[in-house]
């Protein structure tokens, strides 16, 4: 297998550590590289920015060509190529004008206002961790404190009961509703896979049409009303794909972040001092550290038309693989791009929530959760360390993300 094969069926070794290779790929001509499997690899940020910017070419509609989708997402095989608007697929697999009408339908959850007044919610969920991890002086963050953020927060901003909160978490976080890795899943993962997502539908259009029939100014409520009032349908199945597949986007990204936040910040003593010091740092070391390890390391592009890109051919109805975490490591727009520097020159260019009309309709929140975790964590916490024999270990799966297999720390009451 070629080194670009290990990357799309990645080994241990691309896993643990894909830079030499996304370094190689960046310098050496042509630059846009192709996989024995006809899988094109964009990885300069000049043509990430032009795949991005160009979604009539580069398109998200990639259900109908990839396997097990359209049973995932719950298509009828008569709709796998509707064209009405709206199609059956879910916003980060919808194009175009379809696209625009049901992300602003999600844009609700995200609004300013609302970002805003999620957040005392959002400190009394930190909170509520630190009170379980306090008096034990240390634990495994991913697991018993990063992941019950996201978990609570977003089922919360979705409005699931309390009572159901715990056990709904456990049925969601086995996996997105979709996403890039089901392209390389087996057919027994998608069968498990399936069978939980669809309980999770059942819970979910039970939990809507009560929210339809009594509002309770939660985002459901929201979502289905502004639904309502826009096309005259509930068009309920699309509905609660989207719901699933908000709560999927909203969770494993913002673990992984936090997760590698920390990391960085106690391997840089340093900072550490200074971003506990002066917590109005929190966001910039949140920022450089998504650059440095980009939780999303690439996402999936279906060519609509033969194409160009820095002189290479892409013929109509290729797979391009668009690669963030390739883009935010690239040296002739991040000065050692390996180094984690919070000083950095224009600390937001990154990539790493995505770009052009697919870019993370998450980011406000997932900025604030992480925010707010980090303020909380050292208003409470100090002396943070790895636990004694812990080893960095990356989670082994699909190469399209990027993020630690699990953090073992001890820390101290403040
Ligand atoms: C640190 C955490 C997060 C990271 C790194 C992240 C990253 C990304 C990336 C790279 C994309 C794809 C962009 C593209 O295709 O160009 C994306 C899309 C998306 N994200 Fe996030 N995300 C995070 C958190 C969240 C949260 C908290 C939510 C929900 C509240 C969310 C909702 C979405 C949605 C709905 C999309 C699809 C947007 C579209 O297709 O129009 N994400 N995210």
């Amino acid at each position: 297998m070629s080194l670009i094969e290990d990357l799309v069926y990645p080994t241990k070794q691309i896993i643990e550590n894909p830079y030499p290779l996304y370094k190689d790929l960046q310098t050496t001509a042509p630059y846009v590289h192709v996989s024995d499997k006809g899988e094109f690899l964009i990885t300069r940020p000049e043509d990430v920015t032009f795949v991005a910017m160009h979604p009539e070419i580069f398109s998200n509609l990639l259900g109908p060509v990839t396997p097990g989708m359209a049973e995932r997402f719950r298509v009828p095989p008569d709709k796998i190529n509707d064209p009405a608007i709206p199609t059956p697929w879910p916003t980060p697999f919808s194009d175009g004008e379809d696209h625009d009408l049901k992300r602003s339908l999600l844009q609700s959850c995200v609004r300013n206002e609302k970002i805003v007044e999620y957040e005392p919610m959002i400190r009394r969920v930190v909170n509520e961790i630190i009170d379980d991890v306090i008096k034990v002086g240390r634990c495994e963050f991913k697991q018993q404190f990063a992941r019950r953020i996201p978990a609570k927060v977003m089922l919360e901003v979705i409005g699931v009961p309390p009572e159901d909160a715990d056990e709904l978490a456990i049925s969601l976080s086995g996996g997105s509703a979709g996403g890039q890795g089901i392209r390389h899943a087996s057919a027994e993962e998608r069968k498990v896979n399936d069978e939980r997502v669809e309980n999770v539908r059942s819970y979910f259009r039970k939990l809507m049409q009560d929210r339809f029939a009594k509002p309770q100014g939660d985002f459901i409520s929201t979502l289905l009303q502004d639904k309502m009032a826009r096309d005259g349908k509930l068009d309920l199945e699309i509905m609660i794909t989207e719901v699933i597949l908000l709560y999927g986007a909203s969770f494993g990204n913002t673990v992984d972040a936090m997760a590698q936040t920390l990391y960085h910040l106690i391997t840089h003593p340093q900072t550490m001092a200074r971003v506990q010091a002066d917590p109005t740092l929190i966001p910039k070391a949140i920022e450089e550290s998504m650059r440095v390890e980009t939780p999303v390391q690439w996402v999936g592009r279906r060519v609509l038309a033969d194409t160009e890109i820095a002189g290479v051919k892409i013929p109509k109805e290729s797979f391009c693989l668009v690669m963030y975490g390739a883009a935010n490591r690239d040296e002739s727009k991040f000065e050692n791009a390996e180094v984690f520097d919070i000083d950095r020159p224009r600390i937001n260019s990154h990539m790493a929530w995505g770009y052009g009309m697919h870019r993370c309709l998450g980011a406000p929140l997932a900025r604030q959760e992480n925010r707010i975790c980090f303020e909380e964590m050292f208003r409470r916490l100090t002396n943070f360390r790895l636990a004694p024999g812990w080893q960095e270990v990356r989670a082994t799966g699909s190469s399209a993300h990027r993020d630690l297999a699990d953090l073992q720390i001890e820390f101290d009451p403040k």
